[in-house]
């Protein structure tokens, strides 16, 4: 072995750590993804799409999963307070609310976000005295909403409808 092709070895190496460096810095800050299609946002190495057709929860959802993605599912309170900012500056009216991904349509009382994990309760945001499943109508409340006709306190601005 020559001196020279240790020499090349050694460089070998140094560029091997330096791109593991890279990928571990990328992984660390969550730059994995630092893009989103136009007029969708980056927040937390996600994107989001926020939709201002009228439309059911069924409808969102399809046009959701045509867009690659899904209703959003909320995974901590962080992203609860970007979510909750961000839908309270899109609405023009009182009654303007926006679907997330939750639902209690399999089982009366069981919430599941739209990956059928179950919801954490210290992760819930439910408005006041929400869920409610609405006594007055057979068929009950299944879907959930933020809507923030009665303010957010603490971020608290769910409802199901
Ligand atoms: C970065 O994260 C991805 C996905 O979690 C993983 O597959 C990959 O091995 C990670 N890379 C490093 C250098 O840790
Ligand atoms: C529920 O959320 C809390 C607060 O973020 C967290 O500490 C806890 O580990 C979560 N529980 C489960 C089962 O994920």
């Amino acid at each position: 072995k020559t001196l020279k092709d240790e020499n090349e070895a050694l460089k070998k190496n140094l560029q091997t750590l330096k791109d593991e460096n890279e990928a571990l810095k990328k992984n660390l800050t969550g730059d994995t993804c630092p893009k989103c299609e136009e007029d969708w946002e980056l927040h937390g190495g996600k994107c989001y799409y926020f939709s201002t057709r009228d439309s059911s929860w069924y409808q969102s959802r399809d046009d959701c999963r045509r867009g690659g993605g899904d209703l959003v599912k909320i995974d901590s309170r962080e992203e609860q307070s970007f979510l909750e900012l961000r839908v309270r500056q899109k609405m023009n009216k009182d009654d303007d609310s926006f679907w997330i991904g939750l639902t209690d349509s399999k089982e009366e009382g069981k919430w599941l976000w739209v990956d059928d994990s179950p919801l954490n309760t210290s992760l819930a945001f439910w408005s006041g005295t929400q869920p409610n499943n609405y006594p007055y109508v057979p068929e009950g409340e299944d879907c959930v909403m933020m809507e923030m006709k009665r303010g957010a306190d603490d971020l608290k601005c769910w409802h199901d409808v």
